[in-house]
């Protein structure tokens, strides 16, 4: 059921002016892509075929939605590697997002796997392309939590209900979190994310100030629902609360109503609201450490989808090489690379973000 709340779109500046016209929840093209919502959310039906388990790790966070991976399958090993025409060169110039990606691809995998009895053994395997290896064998089953957790999770970019989330919640997403090379801050006191809203708006502020920044976004933003299921990929507008439109009626919409002021505007509301704030480092700056930052990530957010707790990241700090530095000073670990900033809290779900089919990402 898709579900799209009015506190949730009155969050955006290009659906305070577009969204009452529209009526939330009655998009054109609903029917369709909730049916496609139903097929792409099924768990595996039966006996995990390295094809449906590539299916799941296809449904991890990735930057921008632009699955930027490539899976090969042996007799029991699926190796993932980078798709570079998914590059996104602006806002990822070293393909940290694209690694961090593989890393929650690589974990959703794992997960399904073990749930279903199998027993991984993930290798990266370091080059020119880095690339990741998952043998398969036979095992125990082991729980199924976090697994049943991954047609659900999602990046929920709306507006959280302010409530706090308990410390046993938190220490159970920490716990959910560890991985040796990964270190992960928790922040909620107020005026701890009073700060980080700083540098989310110098941040944010940076990129909307950059015209490759915005056209590069544009260029992945699908307004219809017919081109977000044509596509399987792309931030499609009802999945962050805003109106879905004609191409190009959204065209149009977001050359006018993008603006640096809004966006500074719904972020402001977004922290505002939100319970917490996690910033996750890795030990090294490289494409290993990336993946490891991602598989502890995704079984954070996969923990927290368990426990009816959404998050949705707020990269901007680290995106933007002038503020970078400055964050990483404040956060008390000057030498460090903050890899990922992520808001969490309570919320109604937004649509869930489609994936292309497996035939398009199997090699
Ligand atoms: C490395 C990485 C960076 C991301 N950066 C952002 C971001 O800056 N802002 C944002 O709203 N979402 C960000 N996301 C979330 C993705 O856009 C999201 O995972 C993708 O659109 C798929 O949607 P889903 O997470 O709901 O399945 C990021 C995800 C990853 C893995």
């Amino acid at each position: 059921m898709v579900t799209i709340s009015r506190r949730t779109a009155i969050a955006s500046g290009l659906t305070v002016a577009a969204g009452g016209a529209l009526g939330y929840g009655l998009w054109p093209g609903l029917d369709a892509y909730e049916q496609e919502v139903e097929r792409q959310r099924k768990l595996i039906a039966s006996e995990p075929t390295l094809v449906e388990l590539v299916r799941m790790a296809s449904l991890a966070a990735n930057g921008h939605n632009s699955q930027p991976w490539m899976f090969h399958l042996d007799a029991q090993t699926v190796s993932i590697r980078p798709d570079v025409s998914r590059r996104t060169q602006v806002v990822d110039p070293d393909d940290h997002h694209l690694y961090v990606s593989l890393g929650c691809a690589a974990e959703n995998l794992v997960i399904a796997a073990a749930a279903l009895g199998r027993r991984p053994d993930l290798a990266i395997r370091p080059g020119a392309e880095t690339s990741i290896d998952i043998a398969l064998a036979p095992g125990p089953s082991t729980g199924d939590t976090l697994y049943r957790a991954i047609p659900h999770r999602q990046s929920t970019r709306s507006v959280f209900d302010g409530r706090p989330v308990s410390s046993e919640d938190i220490k159970l997403l920490e716990a959910a979190a560890k991985e040796e090379g990964v270190t992960l801050l928790v922040f909620t006191e107020p005026s701890d994310l009073n700060d980080i809203l700083e540098f989310v708006v110098d941040g944010n502020s940076a990129q909307m100030d950059d015209p490759a920044f915005v056209a590069e976004l544009r260029h992945w933003i699908r307004f219809s629902s017919s081109t977000a299921i044509e596509t399987g990929d792309g931030l499609f507008s009802a999945c962050a609360g805003n109106p879905v439109l004609p191409e190009w009626a959204g065209g149009m919409l977001f050359e006018a109503l993008f603006t640096k002021e809004t966006e500074n505007e719904k972020y402001r509301d977004h922290i505002r609201s939100s319970a917490g704030v996690a910033v996750f480092f890795g030990a090294k700056e490289d494409p290993e450490h990336w993946i490891k930052v991602g598989r502890s990530f995704e079984r954070f957010a996969l923990q927290a989808t368990a426990l009816g707790i959404r998050t949705a990241h707020l990269n901007q700090p680290i995106e933007v090489l002038s503020v970078r530095p400055g964050f990483a000073r404040w956060l008390g670990m000057p030498d460090a690379r903050p890899d990922l900033v992520v808001r969490f809290g309570r919320a109604p779900a937004l649509p869930m973000s489609l994936r292309r089919s497996v035939d398009a990402i199997i090699m």
